[in-house]
């Protein structure tokens, strides 16, 4: 019998979310019947999403999420006692794993998986540059921006999971890339990266936005990967070059608070003839092995780097989410159990 430990989203949130948004519970878990297994977390993923996402469950829910996890005890051939895996599982220690039927709020194509060796680099990157947010980045920049060598990328949320990935890949690709994050620490770590400029956007602030990105790209913008929405994404697609494509990623400084009105971006769209596409990474679930592995061989060819800020204690799940909703991480944000 094991006794798993889960957090529970206890009231809507509203606004930024706070401790009082959570309940820890524990259930006590029966063996594994045929075609199940048991898994015991290692690393636990806070990522944005959990946010807007939310609101479409009823309080009393398990917190939504993907974990690494170690599989304990198993009546399933695929999934073998010490194998480790990826799985939407939530904010859960231990969980009874049905991978052929659909569990809870899960769909049915979103299955567990066995995670592919990742040489000398931890585990936990299954939650990040290896897994989720890498294949973010991967597919969304070059499905939807598709960078040419001399191009000017810009993206926002630069310092983060996804962001930190899509300005290595445009380098690689032979781009000028501009990042904007929140603290110069952040903007320093991106150049060390490789990065070509960064912005501080809480240092400018929305007056001084548009001149320092007309310093840091002045030769307009070619490609947008947007993760912020609201009044960087306005300056940004006020600078765009003819024939510019806009990636919509996220829109996460509105996903605590309301949306800041801007100006009507049509103009812009027509005269200069741009493309925008929003997207959901699942949309290339069936090449998701292939993110994987191209992220992989770059980071063995030391072209893209990665950071992980960790927090201890699966007790911390809702601060280490508060503090990566507002800022606290660099890389992608992961908890340890
Ligand atoms: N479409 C998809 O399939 C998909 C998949 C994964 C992620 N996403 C989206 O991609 C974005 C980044 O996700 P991630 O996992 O890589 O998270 P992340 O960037 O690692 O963490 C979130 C970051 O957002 C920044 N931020 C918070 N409030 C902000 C604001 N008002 N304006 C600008 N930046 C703000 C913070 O950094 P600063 O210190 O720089 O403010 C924070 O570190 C999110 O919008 C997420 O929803 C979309």
């Amino acid at each position: 019998m094991v006794v798993a430990r889960k957090w529970i989203y206890a009231k809507p949130f509203e606004g930024l979310p706070n401790d009082g948004n959570f309940r820890l519970e524990e259930e006590t878990l029966p063996e594994p019947g045929e075609n199940e297994f048991v898994a015991e977390a290692e690393f636990l993923s806070v990522d944005p999403y959990m946010r807007p996402y939310m609101a479409s469950y009823p309080a009393g829910s398990v917190m939504i999420g993907g974990q690494v996890a170690k599989v304990t005890a198993s009546r399933h051939a695929q999934f073998p006692v010490g194998a480790y895996v990826f799985g939407n599982f939530g904010w859960r220690t231990h969980t009874l794993v049905k991978p052929d039927g659909v569990v809870g709020g899960q769909r049915a194509d979103d299955k567990p998986y066995v995670l592919p060796a990742f040489g000398s680099h931890p585990r936990s990157l299954g939650l990040g540059v290896l897994g989720m947010p890498g294949n973010t980045a991967y597919f969304g920049l070059l499905e939807l921006c598709q960078p040419k060598e001399g191009e000017t990328v810009v993206v926002s949320g630069a310092a983060g999971a996804v962001g930190s990935v899509v300005g290595q890949i445009a380098k690689i690709k032979g781009c000028r890339v501009v990042g904007v994050a929140g603290t110069d620490d952040k903007c320093a770590w991106l150049r060390t990266l490789g990065f070509d400029a960064t912005i501080n956007y809480r240092t400018v602030g929305p007056d001084g936005f548009g001149g320092a990105l007309k310093e840091a790209a002045p030769k307009g913008v070619d490609c947008y990967f947007d993760n912020v929405g609201g009044y960087i994404s306005e300056a940004v697609t006020g600078q765009m070059n003819l024939y510019g494509r806009i990636a919509v990623c996220g829109t996460i400084s509105n996903y605590s608070e309301a949306p800041v009105r801007v100006r009507d971006p049509q103009r812009e769209f027509v005269f200069k003839q741009l493309r925008q596409e929003g997207f959901i990474v699942t949309r290339w679930r069936q090449r998701w092995m292939e993110g994987i592995e191209q992220n992989l061989r770059w980071i063995e060819e030391g072209k893209l780097r990665y950071q992980e800020t960790v927090t201890d204690g699966f007790e911390r799940m809702p601060h280490a989410f508060v503090s990566m909703l507002t800022g606290g991480n660099t890389g992608k944000a992961v908890v340890k159990v």
